[in-house]
């Protein structure tokens, strides 16, 4: 039987925990689909690096000699916003379907590669982008699409989460700390972009899109990282409060979903103030729901990748030219 045929633009942390996670699972995920799934295709950008990769899998730094490949779906898990943006293109352009776990380019570009996936009936999902393993961004538009949710708020940094964690719990500095993350996989290539609080910023955003009606703005009203604190703070306080790295979207103004980014004290009976480490979570408010929580690991190999390989499994199901 003909395989899915898969391919996976960066190998780094998610891109090798995208092929193991299908090497392992080869045999369920070919039970689920009633087709095997290949990884025909691997994209780098330094062709001198040695890549752990079977025979038959093509390894370029060339997207056309991807796109040769006849490939099904495309998994891009690159850094950065041109390069991706380009080859996510190209692929929609070749009839690929799309799955993403770059928050950077989706947060930028998601709404023109969404029109252009749908002039072509393609799948573009994007779910390891935001919060790693917890799969909020079908839960969303569920929740989203019969009644309106006013307020989401969330820790959407694992790298910020697991520093502020270490540093208040187990007393390591902040570098020290930001060396474990990076050592695990956790932050990013550039870790400027936690600390900072731009990689929550941008998954605060690809969450305000889905709640965003026609007619209002998101606006940003604050942005501030832990490049921005006073760390002493974090272990010197004698306090009941815990500061976390909070993300805040209120919905409830008719012409704008407002963001606020902001490491914050929090109350010890607040949801979120015992996620703890990596762990990311998201309280989302409406009506009827209440106050509903997830919660899960935020970042690292494993749960991207498998929030990745889920939305390879989606979007198998989601085409019936593919599942024949
Ligand atoms: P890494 O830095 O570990 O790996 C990046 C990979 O992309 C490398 O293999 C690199 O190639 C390749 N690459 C970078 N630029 C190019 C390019 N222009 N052309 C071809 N290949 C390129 O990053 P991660 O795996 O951690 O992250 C990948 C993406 O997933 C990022 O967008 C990140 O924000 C996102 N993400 C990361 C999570 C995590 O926990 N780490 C979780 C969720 C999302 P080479 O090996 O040759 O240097
Ligand atoms: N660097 C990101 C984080 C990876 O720490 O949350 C997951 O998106």
């Amino acid at each position: 039987m003909e395989p899915i045929r898969v391919a996976i633009l960066g190998f780094g942390t998610v891109g090798k925990g995208v092929y193991a996670h299908i090497k392992e699972e080869q045999q369920s995920l070919e039970q689920t689909l009633n087709r095997p799934v290949q990884v025909t295709a691997v994209l780098v950008n330094d062709e001198s690096k040695h890549r752990d990769v079977a025979n038959h899998v093509l390894l370029t730094t060339n997207m056309d000699d991807v796109l040769a490949q006849q490939i099904d779906i495309v998994v891009e898990a690159i850094t950065g916003v041109e390069s991706a943006y380009q080859y996510v293109t190209a692929a929609i352009e070749q009839g690929c379907h799309v799955v993403t776990a770059n928050k950077a380019m989706y947060a930028a570009r998601g709404q023109k590669l969404q029109e252009l996936a749908e002039e072509r009936r393609i799948n573009v999902k994007y779910d390891a982008s935001v919060a790693g393993g917890i799969p909020i961004i079908d839960t969303l538009n569920q929740i989203h699409q019969l009644e309106s949710v006013h307020r989401i708020e969330a820790i959407l940094n694992g790298t910020s989460n697991y520093i502020l964690t270490a540093v208040a719990k187990e007393g390591l500095t902040f570098h020290e700390a930001l060396t474990q993350a990076t050592r695990l996989g956790y932050a990013e290539a550039d870790p400027s972009h936690d600390i900072d609080g731009f990689d929550a910023l941008n998954k605060a955003y690809i969450l305000a899109n889905l709640l965003r009606k026609d007619y209002q703005e998101i606006t940003v009203n604050r942005r501030k990282g832990l490049d921005q604190l006073q760390l002493d703070e974090v272990l010197n306080k004698q306090t009941n409060q815990v500061l976390k790295p909070l993300v805040t979207i209120d919905a409830t103004s008719e012409s704008a979903i407002e963001i606020v980014v902001e490491p914050t004290w929090v109350e010890e009976n607040h949801p979120l103030s015992s996620v703890d480490g990596v762990q990311n979570a998201i309280v989302i408010s409406s009506d009827r729901l209440g106050s509903l929580k997830l919660e899960g690991a935020g970042a690292g190999e494993k749960p991207t990748a498998h929030a990745i390989v889920q939305d390879i499994v989606k979007t198998v199901k989601e085409d019936n030219r593919i599942l024949v």
